[in-house]
């Protein structure tokens, strides 16, 4: 798996330094409040499972699954809500997150949804933002780091469902592709 990489974008240790931020904005962000979590599967789990275990703040956690890329690396342009309950989110405030901000569209499709069903506010925080234009008016409220316009894996991301496990952010090769 390793060998398919071809360099390390963000290593381990730097996005530990940066959760450690984050989780106390994040803290400091929503004084007194329960919070309902919503994480998006696949793509922001390890993010989640490292960034919440930092909050000290009581929450719930769900997950949801969407679909935008369907296992490519280019955005189809349609988020498809595939469960078949959604949480309960109505009068709570939600905190989304996802593993990257690319097109926007994801982001704006489940922040809309969760106003549609109730949601007080809801803030976004990713891992990973794009510097580049986005189809949906969408920006995040908490982005760990900020990366050019390329396909990257790890650290939840996947090319065809795999490379997840890598513990660090980075770039294949062109053969792996
Ligand atoms: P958006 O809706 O275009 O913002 O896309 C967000 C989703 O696309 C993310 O949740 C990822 O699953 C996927 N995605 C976007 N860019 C990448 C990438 O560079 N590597 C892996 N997945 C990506
Ligand atoms: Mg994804």
């Amino acid at each position: 798996m390793r060998n398919d990489v071809e360099k390390v974008l963000i290593d381990e240790a730097v996005i530990g330094r940066r959760l450690d931020t984050l989780a106390e904005r994040i803290e400091a962000d929503f004084p007194g409040e329960t919070l309902v979590v919503i994480v998006l599967l696949k793509g922001a789990m390890v993010f989640a499972s490292d960034l919440l275990r930092r909050v000290e703040r009581k929450l719930e956690i769900e997950c949801l699954n969407v679909a935008s890329y369907h296992g490519g690396m280019e955005s189809s342009g349609k988020v498809d809500f595939l469960d078949r309950h959604f949480p309960e989110v109505n009068g709570r405030h939600v905190l989304l997150l996802d593993d990257i901000l690319d097109t926007g569209r994801t982001l704006h499709a489940v922040s809309e949804r969760l106003l549609e069903e109730g949601a007080k506010a809801v803030r976004t925080a990713v891992l990973l933002a794009k510097e580049k234009a986005r189809a949906a008016h969408v920006e995040a409220d908490y982005v760990g780091f900020e990366i050019g316009d390329e396909f990257v894996v790890g650290y939840g991301l996947d090319y065809q469902g795999k490379y997840r496990n890598l513990p660090y952010v980075g770039v294949l090769k062109e053969e792996a592709i």
